[in-house]
């Protein structure tokens, strides 16, 4: 495992043998709480690495060497207003701050490559928002999930109330915002909301193991397929099946086809190089 550029609240390994990279928030004596920092940095590492083309999956954590309580992030720093030339009693200000929050969900949301969220502790308010960004989830079992944001006078504004509404139902939705109550993590599989539900002292083999599947796997592929569900589900059927005709002829330029199908009627194992 060999470290990247260093970043502040954030850090970044990659995992050659996988082909895939690890971003941690790194903010453990606040349960990794948010700060517009802590966003951008993530949106950053990410940004470094797109193109590299090692870099085939990237997993989004909370750091491993946890201080207090494991957590994939307890949400957004209640002790930190703003940011140092923000003034919060003004509405403009108080708009750009939402404005940038938005932009870096947005960013992350719209990293090409697969993205897992690895869940080992608290998800909460925009902990939770940015597991929404993820193309998966992995959770161990202690982990616990929810938008408390009302218990403090807020709501889930971070995307929340849009791209939860997207994967749940309503009157599910409404009751995690209307109450704040934490869900368990086998609560969430059971809502449709974890990908894979996973036994605390098996967590980092497992992710271990999905990340490189993935950072093996045919990228371009994979690419598609992220970019296909990502905006099919936000235009009408005839505009994404378009979409999806497109996706398909693109990528079947991709070298990894011919591997695939090759090594299908070879009767072997594909070796993708994710070009
Ligand atoms: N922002 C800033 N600091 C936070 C934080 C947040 N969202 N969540 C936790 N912390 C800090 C606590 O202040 C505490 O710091 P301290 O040890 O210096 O006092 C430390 O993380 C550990 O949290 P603590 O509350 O002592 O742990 P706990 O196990 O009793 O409870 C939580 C854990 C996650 C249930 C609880 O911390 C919590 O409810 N946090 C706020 C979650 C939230 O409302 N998120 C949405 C924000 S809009």
């Amino acid at each position: 495992m060999s470290e990247e550029k260093k970043f502040e609240h954030v850090k970044i390994e990659k995992v050659d043998e996988g082909n895939y990279a690890v971003v941690s928030i790194n903010r453990p004596d606040k349960l990794n709480a948010l700060q517009n920092q802590t966003l951008r940095e993530i949106a950053e590492a990410l940004e470094t690495i797109e193109i590299d083309e090692k870099v085939r999956c990237v997993i989004l954590r909370g750091v491993k060497e946890y201080t207090k309580k494991p957590a994939f992030s307890a949400g957004a720093d209640l002790s930190a207003r703003g940011g140092p030339k923000l003034n919060m009693e003004n509405i403009r200000h108080r708009s750009h701050a939402m404005y940038l929050r938005h932009k870096y969900y947005d960013l992350i949301e719209e990293f090409p490559k697969p993205l897992i969220a690895a869940v080992d502790g608290y998800a909460l308010g925009g902990g939770l928002e940015l597991v929404l960004v993820c193309d998966l989830v992995i959770a161990s079992k202690k982990s616990e999930f929810g938008f408390p944001e009302i218990r403090r006078g807020i709501f889930p504004g971070n995307g929340g109330t849009q791209r939860m509404i997207r994967n749940l139902g309503k009157m599910r939705v409404n009751r995690m915002m209307y109450f704040g109550e934490h869900f368990t993590a086998e609560e969430m599989y059971s809502m449709g909301l974890v990908s894979f539900l996973v036994d605390d002292d098996k967590f980092e083999e497992f992710v271990h193991e999905k990340a490189s599947w993935l950072g093996n796997a045919a990228t371009n592929a994979l690419f598609v397929i992220k970019k296909c569900i990502q905006y099919g589900t936000q235009v009408p059927l005839n505009v994404g099946l378009q979409f999806e005709h497109w996706a398909y002829a693109l990528n079947t330029t991709s070298k990894d086809v011919i591997e695939g199908v090759g090594a299908f009627l070879q009767k072997r194992e594909p070796k993708f190089q994710g070009k």
